[in-house]
């Protein structure tokens, strides 16, 4: 056969939960010790766009991150490989009269690029965009015809996380309960229609690399928190139930005061880690009693604020009206490169204020 080359892009957007996953029950399959539920941001921003491609004459997979290559060596990587060419089926692209068997793709490799429109690991989830991404665009180069649910419990182990971009709207990762991980997946709980007023806004407070990653991090929690157990025995079972509530009825108030309480809690849960993990700053704990103040003065809160595994606030606002206000406030209580740290206001695809 002659030289050929064929090549798939795909791109896939963030995630940002609002039930928040935290802790293991098993490392290596990335199973979770509780359900978890986001929201997919929307695709034009914060996102992770991949290209994969496949040539006989590429000697072995490689990948390249924002231009430089990286090792795919671990073993994550390697799960999402393995796993997707194991589902590989028959492609056959006539134009450019290529025939790839199902025997074919266990010999072929592959070379995957992809690039995040955002900063990598600095809170902002980028492994949820990169693994959803990577799967993703895989299962399509490979014609692999599995459901995206059954992608998402692939994508999970990449990253947790990543299990949740496979869908836009709300979307829920259910814990499972098989030791070998098959029910652990993504479901939709409501497409990105269903509550097309909320305004997310992110207030990058500092876009540099975290200190504790959250695979080290969650480990720790686990082995010597208390809080954690609590968590994920008493009390997210209860929370996933009312956030499902919320989302259905588009209730605001009760969608609000719980994803502050569990953004909240878990980070209580870092605190009660041993050693310590602090992922918020002080700026982070100046957004949120700024909030807290606002919501307080209103009949009805307006805004609800999460944090992940850094100090970066993702702000979702009730309607446009709420977050032009919270921009406003915003701008002028944390104007970035001042004596704040903070560097920018990311709200729908535009970039405000570098
Ligand atoms: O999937 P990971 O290992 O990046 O963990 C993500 C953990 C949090 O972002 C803090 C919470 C979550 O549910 O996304």
């Amino acid at each position: 056969a002659g030289e050929w080359i064929l090549m798939v892009t795909a791109q896939t957007p963030t995630n940002i939960a609002v039930i928040k996953y935290w802790g293991k029950r098993d490392e290596s399959l990335i199973l979770p010790v509780n359900d978890s539920i986001s929201v997919t941001l929307d695709p034009e921003h914060l996102c992770t766009t991949t290209t994969v491609a496949v040539s006989p004459s590429f000697e072995q997979d490689r990948m390249w991150l924002n231009g430089k290559e990286i090792s795919l060596s671990g073993g994550r990587f390697q799960s999402c490989l393995r796993e997707i060419r194991a589902r590989a089926t028959d492609v056959e692209n006539k134009e450019k009269g290529i025939k790839i068997s199902k025997k074919d793709w266990e010999k072929l490799h592959v070379h995957i690029s992809s690039f995040n429109n955002f900063p990598t690991a600095a809170g902002l989830a980028s492994s949820a965009a990169g693994f959803a991404c990577l799967v993703f665009s895989l299962a399509k180069l490979m014609n692999v015809k599995e459901d995206h649910s059954q992608l998402s419990a692939i994508a999970r182990q990449g990253s947790g996380s990543a299990c949740r971009s496979l869908y836009g709207g709300f979307v829920k990762w259910i814990m499972g309960k098989e030791e070998n991980g098959s029910d652990s997946l993504a479901v939709q709980l409501a497409d990105e229609k269903h509550w097309g007023e909320l305004v997310i806004i992110i207030a990058v407070v500092s876009s540099r690399q975290k200190e504790t990653s959250s695979t080290s991090g969650m480990r720790e929690s686990v082995e010597t928190s208390l809080l954690l157990q609590h968590r994920a025995k008493e009390v997210v079972p209860k929370r996933t139930v009312k956030m499902e509530e919320a989302i259905q009825n588009r209730d605001f108030a009760s969608f609000a005061g719980l994803t502050c309480a569990d953004s909240n809690q878990f980070h209580a849960v870092c605190l009660d880690t041993c050693p310590p993990i602090f992922y918020m700053n002080d700026t982070s704990h100046r957004i949120i009693s700024c909030v807290e103040k606002w919501n307080r003065s209103e009949e009805a809160p307006q805004v609800a604020y999460t944090f992940d595994a850094g100090p970066n606030a993702v702000l979702i606002a009730r309607n446009r009206k709420a977050a032009s206000l919270l921009l406003q406030r915003l701008l002028y209580y944390f104007p970035p490169n001042a004596d704040t740290d903070m560097n920018s206001y990311v709200l729908g695809d535009k970039s405000i204020l570098k």
